[in-house]
């Protein structure tokens, strides 16, 4: 007892000696952070939480933050079934933290357990993004602990749903955090993303007018128009805008279904196809691909008809066009990556903010059955992850 008393005035009276600075051990000494990676990294991984089924992580991420002495707060993005974004800060600063860290604590189907072995990890979202929610943590608490970090610089959002259209994310804007940077973790091999490519969704809906298969010309068949209509859309992806920076503007027709037997004219069809945008607007590109769909299906109007009589052509979200994000920490490689992230969701609402996207582990394996880490990927990231946040006050206290 006596002996912490002596140390917590030795502290005190050698950040008198550094010229009136806070005394960083007595801001921190509340907190009981862990520094085990792997197993921090083996915990949240270990318990399922694909897009919808978040709250189990949720609830072990929020009681593991706050049993480090972090204030940590549950944000409903959803009450029934229960789904909530995780924010945290270690000191009293809440919203006017100058750097925030996120990522996404849901995954893509199916759960794999988790797997150890040889110093290497793998499984459902090890990589994406768990990889990234571990190391992040895990760096904070490094810096915090080795007081080149203040608590009231620094807070940590966890949000769900980042895997379909990032409700978690818009959500987030109702916390109105004002951080100067915000580092997201995605897998991006160590490097830092210059930027990432557009994204725009479409839904294809196929009308047809069912008949006996001997008989077709009495009906219309759906999956007639949805192919035809599938097919003008892989040609028009060619002719979609370019750029030096992202490449080509791709598109992936990802689902489909239609009809119910073979010897029936099929009634319903549909499609969805996911854009990646390389270059333009995604009001440019919804304008393209309407007027693509509605050429297509001419062939099967009557007199009269209009072309949404036979299909209908609908984007479900707002879509955006290429994201450029900010890279220019020294000693960090750069490159562009075609996935998208939450970052178009969170609003900037500090003026020149800065945005870096860094995390381990390659995209190629992520979504994939054979997702992995290795232990070395993870602590490179950690000391990464450490390095952005250090540039990043470093900035902001010029
Ligand atoms: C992981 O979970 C185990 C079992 O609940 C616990 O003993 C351990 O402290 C946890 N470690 C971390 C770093 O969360
Ligand atoms: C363990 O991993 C290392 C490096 O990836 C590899 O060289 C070695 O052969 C592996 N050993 C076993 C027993 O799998
Ligand atoms: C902030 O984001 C939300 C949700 O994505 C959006 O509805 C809102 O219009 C945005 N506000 C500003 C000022 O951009
Ligand atoms: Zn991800």
């Amino acid at each position: 007892m006596k002996l912490s008393g002596i140390c917590l005035l030795l502290v005190e009276a050698g950040a008198q000696a550094l010229g009136g600075q806070e005394p960083l051990r007595a801001e921190t000494k509340h907190l009981t952070l862990t520094h085990d990676l792997i197993g921090l990294h083996k915990n949240l991984t270990s318990i399922e939480s694909i897009t919808g089924n978040e709250k189990a992580v949720g609830d072990w991420l929020y009681s593991s933050l706050q049993l480090q002495g972090y204030k940590v707060e549950k944000q409903y993005v959803e009450k029934e079934p229960a789904r909530f974004n995780v924010f945290a800060w270690p000191g009293v600063a809440r919203e006017s933290a100058k750097v925030l860290v996120t990522s996404h604590i849901d995954t893509v189907p199916p759960f794999y357990p988790y797997k150890h072995h040889n110093k290497t990890i793998s499984g459902r979202g090890y990589v994406d993004a768990k990889g990234s929610v571990a190391t992040q943590i895990v760096a904070v608490n490094n810096l915090l602990s080795s007081g080149k970090l203040s608590p009231n610089d620094i807070a940590l959002l966890y949000v769900v749903g980042e895997e379909v259209g990032g409700d978690g994310m818009r959500a987030a804007n109702a916390l109105h955090l004002t951080p100067q940077t915000v580092v997201f973790g995605e897998p991006t091999e160590g490097k830092l993303a210059s930027g990432h490519k557009g994204n725009l969704m479409v839904q294809l809906t196929a009308k047809g007018k069912a008949a006996h298969s001997g008989y077709p010309w009495l009906g219309r068949s759906a999956n007639e128009v949805l192919v035809k209509t599938l097919a003008a859309l892989m040609e028009l992806g060619a002719e979609l805008p370019k750029s030096d920076k992202y490449g080509v503007t791709t598109l992936n027709i990802g689902h489909m279904e239609g009809g119910v037997a073979s010897n029936v004219v099929a009634q319903d069809a549909s499609a969805s196809v996911a854009v990646r945008i390389a270059e333009g607007t995604p009001s440019f590109i919804k304008d393209e691909i309407t007027k693509a769909v509605h050429k297509a299906v001419e062939y099967f109007l009557d007199d009269g008809m209009k072309a949404e009589d036979v299909i209908d052509v609908i984007f479900p979200t707002s879509g955006y066009g290429p994201i450029d994000i900010d890279s220019d920490i020294p000693g960090f490689e750069a490159m562009t990556v075609n996935y998208g992230t939450d970052i178009p969701w969170l609003n900037s609402t500090v003026e020149g903010q800065k945005r870096y996207l860094y995390g381990p582990g390659s995209i190629l394996v992520a979504h994939s059955d054979h997702e992995m880490l290795t232990e070395a990927q993870l602590e490179d990231a950690v000391v990464g992850y450490e390095e952005i946040i250090l540039h990043a006050l470093a900035q902001t206290s010029l």
